[in-house]
């Protein structure tokens, strides 16, 4: 895939990120030129130290956090300069997020956790299908009406993919997925996100501590020192 299919309909390309916090009165620079670019249907994991900076490059590259420098684009569109109701636009219409916590709200049923995110959202917005049909794809369609109390902690996350994926997004950006599930879990987590790139064509990004879990990405990047570099391969 060539670097403008990255950028261009699905995928995501970031050229020279630089992005920094003032700590104690200095400057730190967690972002020092970074760059990536991931196609649609690829899954890409990340891997770098705590605080090398993978939740930071995943808010810039999900339209979150515009305090950067470099560009991004995102499905075709550079972020960089974008004004603040264009890019939450951009981001409702191409980005998912899973974080490491689902998120759930627990006396709601799963289905209505799902579409909760656009009950006071004016315009476009998913109905009850878009909801039972992103549960069927990551295997818990049963558990719709289900409050998300009674879940298990791994159906608890799957339901957090899914709740992902209402919009086909065409680019999944997971922080630590799998970083509150036990190792089986984690397992099928892993192997539903890549599951999902594949199948439908979507551009995943995800963050870990676990390498063992992610040797089913097509790529590992480490971040260090505010830049990405390959990792060996067999090293994922
Ligand atoms: N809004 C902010 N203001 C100031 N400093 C910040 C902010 N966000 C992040 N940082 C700092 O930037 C650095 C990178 O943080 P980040 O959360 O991106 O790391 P991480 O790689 O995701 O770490 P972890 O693996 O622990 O989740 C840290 O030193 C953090 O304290
Ligand atoms: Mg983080």
């Amino acid at each position: 895939m060539s670097e403008g299919a990255a950028g261009g309909t699905g995928g995501v390309e970031a050229r020279g990120l630089v992005r920094s916090f003032r700590r104690d009165g200095r400057e730190l620079r967690v972002l020092d030129g970074a760059e990536l670019s991931i196609a649609p249907g690829e899954v890409v994991a990340l891997f770098g130290e705590s605080g090398s900076g993978k939740s930071t490059l995943l808010s810039i590259l999900g339209g979150l956090d515009d305090g950067f420098a470099g560009s991004v684009r995102l499905s075709g569109v550079e972020l960089s300069g974008l004004a603040e109701p264009e890019r939450s636009r951009l981001r409702a219409r191409t980005v998912g997020f899973v974080f490491q916590d689902h998120n759930l709200l627990p006396r709601l049923t799963v289905s209505e956790n799902l579409l909760l995110p656009f009950a006071f959202r004016r315009g476009e917005r998913p109905g009850p299908e878009a909801a039972s049909e992103a549960l069927e794809s990551v295997g818990i369609a049963p558990l719709a009406r289900e409050r998300a109390a009674r879940l298990s902690g791994g159906e608890r996350q799957r339901a957090a993919v899914a709740r992902a994926l209402v919009t086909r997004p065409r680019l999944l950006l997971c922080d630590e997925p799998t970083g509150s599930l036990d190792g089986a879990n984690g397992r099928r987590v892993a192997e539903l996100l890549v599951s999902l790139a594949r199948g439908r064509g979507v551009a995943v990004l995800v963050a870990s501590h676990d390498p063992s879990l992610w040797r089913g990405a097509d790529r590992a990047l480490e971040l260090s020192g505010g830049r990405l570099r390959a990792r060996l391969a067999g090293a994922a």
